[in-house]
């Protein structure tokens, strides 16, 4: 007896001496992104009255500050939003083709893809949807004067950003590429250290200008007339034409249902709300709770959906207002049942015999996501990228922002892969004023009834996964938001037929028996899947706050 007392207690001890994982936790607001000085600004704004879309602004323009890698005004993005009474929508602020634009513009007299031309300088740049994007998403449903929301971007942009060490890496990693894409020395191409501060004055000059003049200023104003001539100047395609003709879009969200919870995800011209319905309609008829976490029956199921959902995306998905896409059949569940009818536990599906489409995409981390809930309980999502790291790594010095390359997520040429290794199709080829598909998946959950969740991710191709995992692991495994997010990812993609995995944080037992069952795995290109922002409501409606360890992000909240 003294025995099995002695063993219960240590068996509490243990238990308890188990680190709880918990996010920030709050009673009212928060917001989630890449970095704190983001965080706080939109925080802010909501503490002053403002609502989940002011926020929303504030946010997205202190990234283009606080975040140059990936945040921007010199980009495009997606936002989901449900507002307190349940109104659903998204918003398509994604770049597109200049007029300029033609189905073989990367390509030589050969027809062979033309090295860089859609990645680095000022011939792979889109024309920017951002500036559009907080406009149109204010103008809807902004409460608070836009030119108070902007005022502390200002300041921040004149104060200056410190250099973490995570940035630090960051700018040595892409510094060879920037004399490639600039005639001169950029504000990057100094040895930037950890504890520096960074100021940014040309922006706030920029920014002042647009909050004097409205979105306008942008597109046809002194910025606009700038940029287009910096653009022609470095070779460039986009014209004051196009900036002149560029507006946001209103979307209809892709829903979806998983067991108890609604998924409000992003309709095309991303792909990620469509692919991430697939997997989760493969999933649902699995008892992945029972299986459990990250087991190899576990593994096993998520890979085979996501084969299937990522062989259809190239084949199937493109601009909505180019291209048919039909959206009913793909994301409804008898289609994807079919779909899985030769799913084995026995050996993995062979890619070679999962028809359509024909992808093969490499990581990267690049891309950044926000989550905020307001305290009037109105919720926004939003993913915003510059494509690459530092977009084109072309920088304008007189307005102080990097341009995008999200030419490339067009398909250049049918059977060459761009840099995220997307060989595209038909319904992604170039053409003028045309949006390229995106993966970007800004998601909102709500279970029965009520909003549950707020996420989001960086990362492309591998967005989608790490967005599934998170909802997956919160869902299926009874975690909180901060531990769901923190938890090892993987990630399949049809092509290459291999399991991407987070190395050196999944079970040796699981991997090897995944391999003697045929499955390849991979653990050398991926060190990180995904940054996951997320935001929680609590059963007591406090919220819990996800950061992702990965990276610098930062929960604030009141
Ligand atoms: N440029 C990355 C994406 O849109 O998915």
């Amino acid at each position: 007896m003294k025995r099995l007392t002695t063993l219960f207690v240590l068996s509490l001890l243990i238990l308890s001496c188990k680190k709880e994982v918990k996010g920030l936790i709050v009673e009212k607001a928060m917001v989630v992104s890449a970095r704190e000085e983001a965080s706080k600004i939109g925080a802010d704004i909501l503490k002053k009255g403002g609502n989940a879309f002011d926020a929303m602004v504030a946010t997205e323009l202190a990234l283009a500050v606080a975040y140059p890698y990936a945040g921007n005004i010199g980009g495009g993005g997606f936002m989901v939003y449900r507002k307190n009474d349940g109104e659903i929508g998204a918003l398509d602020y994604r770049e597109k083709a200049p007029l300029a634009a033609h189905e073989t513009m990367y390509l030589d007299s050969l027809g062979n893809v033309i090295k860089n031309k859609s990645t680095l300088g000022a011939t792979a740049v889109g024309v920017p949807g951002t500036v559009a994007g907080v406009y149109a998403a204010h103008k809807r449903f902004g409460k608070l004067p836009i030119e108070e929301i902007i005022q502390p971007v200002i300041e921040l942009a004149k104060r200056g950003v410190v250099v973490t060490k995570k940035q630090e890496k960051r700018i040595k990693k892409y510094q060879p590429n920037f004399p490639k894409a600039n005639k001169d020395e950029i504000l990057f191409d100094k040895q930037w250290k950890a504890g520096d501060t960074i100021k940014y004055n040309a922006l706030a000059t920029t920014l002042t200008r647009i909050q004097k003049n409205g979105r306008d200023e942008f597109y046809k104003g002194e910025t606009a007339k700038k940029l287009a001539a910096f653009l022609q100047d470095n070779g460039g395609y986009v014209t004051e034409e196009d900036l002149a003709k560029y507006e946001a879009k209103w979307r209809t969200p892709i829903t979806f249902n998983y067991d108890n919870l609604r998924l409000i995800s992003m309709s095309p011209p991303s792909s990620g709300g469509i692919c991430l319905a697939q997997i989760m309609n493969a999933v649902e008829p699995y008892n992945l709770h029972e299986l459990g976490h990250n087991t190899v029956k576990s593994i096993q199921v998520i890979t085979e959906a996501e084969r299937r959902a990522y062989a259809d995306r190239s084949f199937f998905l493109g601009d909505p207002d180019f291209v048919e896409i039909p959206v009913e059949t793909l994301i409804s569940k008898e289609y994807t049942k079919d779909r899985m009818n030769n799913f084995s536990f026995e050996k993995p599906t062979k890619s070679s015999e999962v028809s359509h489409g024909n992808i093969q995409m490499v990581e990267s981390d690049e891309t950044t996501h926000y989550s905020i809930v307001d305290q009037f309980g109105n919720a926004v999502s939003v993913t915003t990228t510059l494509n690459g790291a530092y977009g084109s790594k072309l920088y304008c010095t007189e307005l102080g922002f990097f341009l995008n390359n999200e030419m490339d997520d067009f398909s250049s040429k049918p059977g060459v892969p761009n840099m995220f290794g997307l060989i595209g199709a038909e319904a992604n080829k170039i053409v003028p004023e045309k949006r390229m598909l995106s993966s970007m998946t800004p998601t909102i959950v709500e279970k029965e009834g009520n909003l549950y969740l707020v996420v989001g991710t960086p990362g492309g191709s591998t967005i989608i996964t790490s967005v599934l995992q998170t909802i997956l692991n919160v869902h299926e495994y009874n975690m909180g938001m901060q531990e769901a997010i923190n938890q090892p990812r993987f990630h399949h993609q049809w092509l290459p037929d291999v399991i991407k995995m987070e190395p050196n944080s999944f079970d040796p037992k699981v991997k090897d028996k995944l391999k003697s069952l045929g499955y390849e795995l991979d653990e050398t290109n991926s060190p990180v899947i995904g940054k996951v922002e997320g935001i929680m409501v609590l059963p007591n409606g406090k919220l819990e706050g996800g950061a992702d360890p990965r990276g610098d992000d930062k929960a604030v909240g009141f």
